[in-house]
């Protein structure tokens, strides 16, 4: 089976060179291409590869999702700067992992729509928050078990954050957000939809040091928030661009209002919201 495929390989080797005049890269790709496919087979092969050709490899499992707790610590080296793990079922020991990547500018454990990720909790993302200070966008859609704490340590470790996916991670409460605008002096895009968040995180966000710079903020579906949140944002936030609060039942025309009067150019370019 191997060696049919690698046969093959040699001949669509052959074709490009002629083809194309190109030598070394087709080669590097179609070993990698059988690398990841037979990646149990190379496992001991892997960790010393050269960091570009990791690179590679790591690209290619992501996109397949098949990067595991056990292969990603065969394939990171210290100076990885983007991990696209939304396909991959990982857990807080690839977390773990990651943290030798000093390096790491973004990192996307999103869910897919409509799922939860349980495996990824606040030990995870503290472990992560402490080794990874130069992360400047955490997407972490549907991780149900990340509490405050993991938030916290995000917060007070990452000063360059400017993106935070905490949408459905309906663990994540007030104290998540007051963190956030505290110590989050770059923070520009954040999504706390369907989280357990109430006007008190909402005012502790834009009433922080650093609220000022937000310019779109999520909070769709959380069923607690008020019309007070909208009027903090308004007025804490005079570079908002995107709001969206559709599913919060207690928001009412009132915030409607207000909201009219700045859509327009250079002013609000999205806003969506259900009456109730
Ligand atoms: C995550 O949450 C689920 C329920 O939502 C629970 O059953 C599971 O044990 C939790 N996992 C961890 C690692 O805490
Ligand atoms: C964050 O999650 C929300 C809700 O699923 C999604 O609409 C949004 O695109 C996500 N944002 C990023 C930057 O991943
Ligand atoms: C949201 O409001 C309901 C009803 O008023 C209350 O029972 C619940 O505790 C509130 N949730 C939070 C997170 O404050």
């Amino acid at each position: 089976m191997q060696r049919v495929r690698l046969a093959h390989s040699a001949d669509e080797l052959l074709a490009t060179q002629a083809g194309f005049g190109r030598t070394v890269d087709p080669l590097i790709d179609l070993c990698v291409v059988s690398m990841a496919k037979y990646m149990s087979l190379f496992e001991s092969d892997v960790e010393s590869l050269p960091p570009n050709v990791k690179d590679k490899l790591i690209k290619l499992l992501c996109i397949q999702g098949h990067l595991t707790d056990s292969s990603i610590r065969q394939v990171l080296h210290p100076s990885v700067r983007i991990l696209d793990l939304r396909d991959c079922e990982v857990s807080d020991s690839a977390l773990q992992s990651i943290s030798q990547c000093k390096q790491l500018k973004e990192i996307n454990l999103n869910s897919c729509k409509g799922q939860i990720r349980t495996s990824i909790t606040s030990e995870g993302v503290c472990s992560l928050a402490l080794s990874c200070p130069l992360l400047i966008k955490v997407l972490l859609r549907g991780c149900c078990n990340l509490t405050d704490a993991g938030v916290l340590a995000l917060a007070v470790n990452c000063p360059q954050l400017q993106i935070l996916n905490l949408s459905h991670c309906t663990s994540i409460t007030d104290e998540s957000l007051q963190a956030l605008g505290q110590h989050c002096s770059s923070l520009l895009n954040l999504d706390f939809s369907a989280t357990l968040v109430t006007d008190s995180g909402v005012q502790g966000l834009v009433n922080g040091r650093y609220s000022a710079k937000l310019t779109e903020i999520n909070m769709c579906r959380c069923v607690n928030v008020t019309d007070e949140s909208i009027e903090a944002v308004l007025k804490g936030c005079p570079h908002i661009r995107i709001l969206l609060f559709h599913g919060c039942p207690l928001i009412s025309d009132r915030s409607r209002e207000a909201l009219g009067q700045l859509v327009g150019p250079n002013k609000l370019k999205q806003v969506t919201w259900t009456v109730y």
